[in-house]
């Protein structure tokens, strides 16, 4: 495992602004101003506002630079009370800790992207429009919100990247039209796409013609496992801490090793986050997390331990 996605640090709010209705865009930075590890586009950390909550947060990347990370977060009023505790508490000078950057949304090569981004789902695909610049590849984005004034960065990206944004506005315009967007399949673009799981659901139907792995998704909500089957008891093998415990049908693997008192770090419980990926030695696994996609799924090569399963009687992980 990455040492750096275990590192802790204390940062400093060193800037907070309004950047929409309801999203609040703070700029952290080390209180000595020493620079911070490097990042890649569709980067997140995890913001640990006390042991036992902790919330993930895709990096933004629109005039920061290395000494400081960048992060916009919606006040979710139906949510579990961390956006709500930002909101109210993070103000300048506040000292908060933060790990990571972890990247399961990362940019991969291609002659074109389309990206797509409805409300915060913005965040991460800021830091991909840029590299794409970088790397001088062609592209659009699609960004849908509520109406404007709820659309974080929408006026500073149409004003730096001109029509190759199309802000869509629910109020004004509707919803963006995914059938026409994604009318033509093309094998030499990939499409990447956040928000919020119905605008994730509209963009999948719609994009069915296109060749597998050409669409990458960020959900902020647990993958719906649809039709899975009852939970079964298992084995799993720790190979490094040399432990074999069954894990019971009402038990995740994450709980049964957090009892056995194997170091695991562990953020969502919930299969969004990816902060307890851990490698497999052997066995097949059941996947119901929604960090990993479609091939990394089928590669079978990581789980989440808090919600994937072993589709075979003994796993052995990298534990
Ligand atoms: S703890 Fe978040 S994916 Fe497992």
């Amino acid at each position: 495992m990455n040492k750096q996605l275990h590192t802790e640090y204390e940062l400093e709010v060193v800037a907070r602004e309004e950047s929409a209705d309801g999203v609040v865009a703070l700029d952290l930075q080390r209180p000595d101003g020493a620079p911070l590890p490097d990042w890649t586009a569709g980067a997140h950390i995890d913001l640990v506002l006390d042991e036992d909550v902790v919330r993930q947060y895709s990096l933004v990347e629109l005039g920061n630079n290395e000494t400081c990370w960048r992060i916009g977060v919606l006040n979710v009023h139906d949510g579990r009370g961390g956006s709500r505790r930002i909101h109210e508490s993070l103000t300048i000078g506040t000292i908060v800790r933060a790990r990571g950057p972890r990247n399961h949304f990362a940019l991969e090569p291609a002659q074109k992207y389309i990206f797509i981004a409805g409300g915060i789902g913005i965040t991460p695909i800021t830091g991909m429009i840029v590299e794409a610049e970088r790397r001088g590849v062609p592209w659009t984005l699609a960004y849908g919100g509520r109406s404007r004034s709820s659309m974080a960065f929408a006026d500073c990206l149409e004003g730096q990247f001109g029509d190759r944004v199309d802000i869509v506005p629910e109020d004004e315009r509707g919803f963006i039209d995914f059938k026409t967007l994604l009318e033509k399949p093309d094998q030499n673009t990939l499409i990447y796409c956040c928000g919020p799981e119905p605008l994730l659901n509209a963009v999948e139907r719609a994009s069915e013609e296109w060749p597998a792995g050409a669409m990458h998704f960020e959900r902020f909500v647990p993958f719906e496992t649809g039709d899975a089957k009852p939970n079964e008891a298992f084995e799993v093998e720790f190979a490094v801490s040399g432990v074999v415990l069954e894990v019971p049908a009402d038990k995740s693997i994450l709980q049964v090793a957090d009892e056995a008192g194997i170091d695991v770090l562990s953020s969502c419980a919930e299969g969004t986050c990816g902060t307890c990926e851990t490698y497999i030695v052997s066995g097949e696994v059941e996947h119901r997390d929604s960090v990993l996609s479609a091939e990394e799924k089928a590669a079978n090569k990581s789980m989440m331990i808090c919600v994937s399963r072993a589709a075979c009687p003994r796993l052995v992980l990298e534990l």
